[in-house]
C-alpha cells in the first residue's frame, strides 16, 4: 500500500498525521467519565448494540465517534431543534445521539442503501427511538429535492439543524438543497472535510473525488451570502479530520 503520508505532499512531519494512541486515550478517558455508567440519553448500552450489530451486519466501521456523537446531541439540545434532517444514516449511531437531543426533536435521516436502513431500524428500534424517527430510502439529491417540494408546499415544517455525512462528492449539492428547506439560524455539518488535512493539498483534490468534493463545500459557503461557516479540525478514534460547521444567516 502507498504511504499516505506521500498523498499529503509537502509533509515536514509524517507521522504527526496518522493515529496518534493519545488521541483515542483521552477520548475514551473523557468519554468515560462525561457519558458514563448510568448516562441513559442515550444510554452506552444502545450505543454498544448499535456499533455490535452495524459490525455483524457488514456495515463499514466510519460512524461517528462517542464524542462527536454526544457532540452533534448536545448542539441540537441547545438549538432545541424540532426538526433535524441527517444525510447518510449508515447504522443510525448518529442518528440515534441526535434523537435523544430532547423530547420535541424530530429526524428525518436519508440512506441508500437499503441494507443499511434495515439495519438502522432495527438499531433505532432498539435505541427506543423509533417514533422519533423519519427513515427515508434513495440517494441523496434526490430525496432532498422530495422533501424541498413538501415543504415549499407547506407539507413539512423547516428544518433547524442539518448533519451531512454520505458520500462526499455531493457535499455542497446537500448543503445547496438544505438551504432550500432550512430556517434562518439554521445549524449546518458536514462530516469528514479535513481527512488527514488532505483538504488543504489542492493537488489530492485532482485525483481523489472525496477531497475534492469536501474543497468545493468549503469554497463555495464560503461565498455564498446565505451562510458563515468554519472548519473544526478533529483528532480522536476516529484519527485526524474534521466538521465543517455552518449556519444559516438571519437576515437583519
Ligand atoms: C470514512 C469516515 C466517515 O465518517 C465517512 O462518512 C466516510 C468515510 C472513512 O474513514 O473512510
Ligand atoms: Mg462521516
Amino acid at each position: 500500500m502507498a504511504n499516505p503520508n506521500t498523498v499529503l505532499g509537502a509533509n515536514p512531519h509524517p507521522q504527526q498525521h496518522e493515529n496518534d494512541p493519545r488521541w483515542e486515550s483521552v477520548d475514551e478517558y473523557s468519554f468515560s467519565h462525561l457519558h458514563p455508567a448510568g448516562s441513559v440519553h442515550p444510554s452506552n448500552e444502545v450505543l454498544t448494540h448499535a456499533l455490535n450489530s452495524s459490525k455483524k451486519e457488514g456495515l463499514p466501521n466510519i460512524a461517528v465517534s462517542p464524542s462527536q456523537g454526544k457532540y452533534l446531541m448536545l448542539q441540537a439540545r441547545m438549538l432545541r431543534a424540532e426538526r433535524i434532517l441527517e444525510v447518510g444514516t449508515l447504522g443510525g449511531y448518529s442518528t440515534i445521539w441526535l434523537a435523544n437531543a430532547w423530547k420535541g426533536v424530530k429526524v428525518t435521516t436519508i440512506e441508500i442503501n437499503p441494507h443499511h436502513q434495515s439495519v438502522a431500524q432495527t438499531n433505532l428500534s432498539h435505541a427506543g427511538v423509533s417514533e422519533k424517527v423519519e427513515s427515508l430510502l434513495g440517494p441523496g439529491v434526490e430525496v432532498l429535492s422530495k422533501l424541498v417540494e413538501e415543504v415549499k408546499a407547506g407539507k413539512r415544517g423547516k428544518y433547524d439543524m442539518v448533519f451531512i455525512d454520505a458520500d462526499k462528492v455531493n457535499n455542497w449539492n446537500y448543503v445547496n438543497l438544505a438551504l432550500d428547506m432550512t430556517r434562518p439560524g439554521a445549524l449546518i455539518i458536514v462530516d469528514n472535510v479535513v481527512r488527514r488535512g488532505m483538504l488543504a493539498d489542492a493537488e489530492a483534490a485532482k485525483t481523489n473525488s472525496n477531497v475534492e468534493g469536501s474543497r468545493r463545500v468549503v469554497e463555495n459557503i464560503g461565498k455564498d451570502p446565505r451562510l458563515e461557516g468554519i472548519v473544526i479540525q478533529l483528532v480522536g478514534g476516529k484519527n485526524y479530520d474534521g466538521f465543517l460547521v455552518a449556519t444559516v444567516n438571519i437576515e437583519e
